[in-house]
């Protein structure tokens, strides 16, 4: 199959590639390269088309969609932080660019899954969080993300095959700074056998899901018949962030106690996906754990990884 990865050199979607390459796809990635890398792409960039470009780019996107048979959309600005000082950029990157994309999937045909958030929900009165809850973004990238939904909505229902995957807290290999940020914060932090600091009283929950288990869930949407709507992609488990430090330590032997800064602005309190509607429709149920990496990487000291 002919797939356009965009944000292919961030951290999700250089996985997806990844797994594109080992399965014999043909490969082209659209990255403007803000925070992605091209060592993300070491071990197949031989193997991929990459393009470095901006999806605002509507040209450019047309040459690189009009024969492709789907598109796997992650390009974004995603640091909830930075949304606060940069909402024009951050509403044209992530809801103008995903408009491109859906406007030429009506033209040319194709289907496209893209990445959603968690943070649509904003702080949930319910836990686990189901896909039809309420959504109350608190911050204007979670915004960008519900205003991006709305338009695969609307494009949808005119005949687009778009199906939208509301990631929690990815973790894993080459993982970027926000949403699981806070795990390669701990782990550095355990290298250097220094206590790991939390944002406030560390009683935030929050559903950590494997960047494979991720990868996964792009692909059964991307194969399935399902032709639209928007799915939970997290473990159905959550963790305390103090919980997490613990963990850490505990892993690592060390005899330290976690320390405490200042609660961050526009971050929720709780996340737990509902995860009934992706195991239904898409037969997907996450398998990596995150005590078990953790231990892994820990008791290897396998920081590398990270
Ligand atoms: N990592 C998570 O836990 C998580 C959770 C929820 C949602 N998401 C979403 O998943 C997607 C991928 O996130 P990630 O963690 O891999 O982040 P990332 O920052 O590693 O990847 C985003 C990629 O998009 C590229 N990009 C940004 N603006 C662009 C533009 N205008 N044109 C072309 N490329 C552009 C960046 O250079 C980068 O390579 C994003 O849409 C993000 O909002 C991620």
């Amino acid at each position: 199959m002919k797939i356009l990865v965009t944000g292919g050199a961030g951290f999700i979607g250089s996985h997806i590639a990844e797994y594109l390459i080992q399965h014999g796809d043909d490969v082209t990635i659209l990255d403007n390269l803000n925070t992605g890398k091209l060592d993300n792409l070491v071990k197949i960039n031989d193997k991929i088309n990459f393009v470095n470009g901006d999806i605002r780019d509507y040209k450019v996107l047309e040459k690189l969609v009009n024969d492709t048979d789907g598109v796997f959309h992650e390009a974004a600005l995603a640091s909830v932080q930075q949304s606060f000082s940069m909402k024009d950029e951050y509403f044209d990157v992530n809801v103008t660019g995903t408009e491109n994309i859906l406007k030429l999937a009506k033209e040319y045909g194709f289907k496209i899954v893209y990445a959603s958030s968690s943070s649509v929900y904003g702080n949930p009165t319910k836990i686990p969080i189901k896909e039809d809850d309420d959504r109350k973004p608190i911050n204007p990238y979670a915004q960008t993300k519900l205003d991006s939904e709305y338009l695969a909505k609307k494009y949808s229902e005119s005949g687009v095959s778009v199906v939208g995957l509301r990631y929690f807290n990815v973790f894993g290999h080459r993982q970027s700074n926000e949403y699981a940020g806070v795990i390669k914060l701990f782990l550095e932090k355990i290298k250097q056998e220094i206590p790991p600091k939390i944002n406030g009283d560390g009683l935030q929950t929050r559903d950590f899901v494997h960047i494979g288990d991720v990868v996964r869930a792009n692909i059964l949407a991307m194969e399935s018949n399902t032709k639209d709507g928007f799915f939970n992609v997290g473990t159905g488990h959550s963790i305390s962030i103090l919980d997490l430090a613990n963990l850490v330590i505990s892993a690592s032997g060390l005899s330290l106690e976690p320390i405490h800064g200042q609660e961050l602005s526009g971050d929720v309190r709780a996340t737990q996906a509902d995860t009934a509607l992706i195991r239904k429709l898409l037969k997907w149920e996450p398998k990596m754990r995150l005590d078990y990496w953790l231990t892994e990487i820990i008791s290897n000291k396998n920081f590398q990884d990270i």
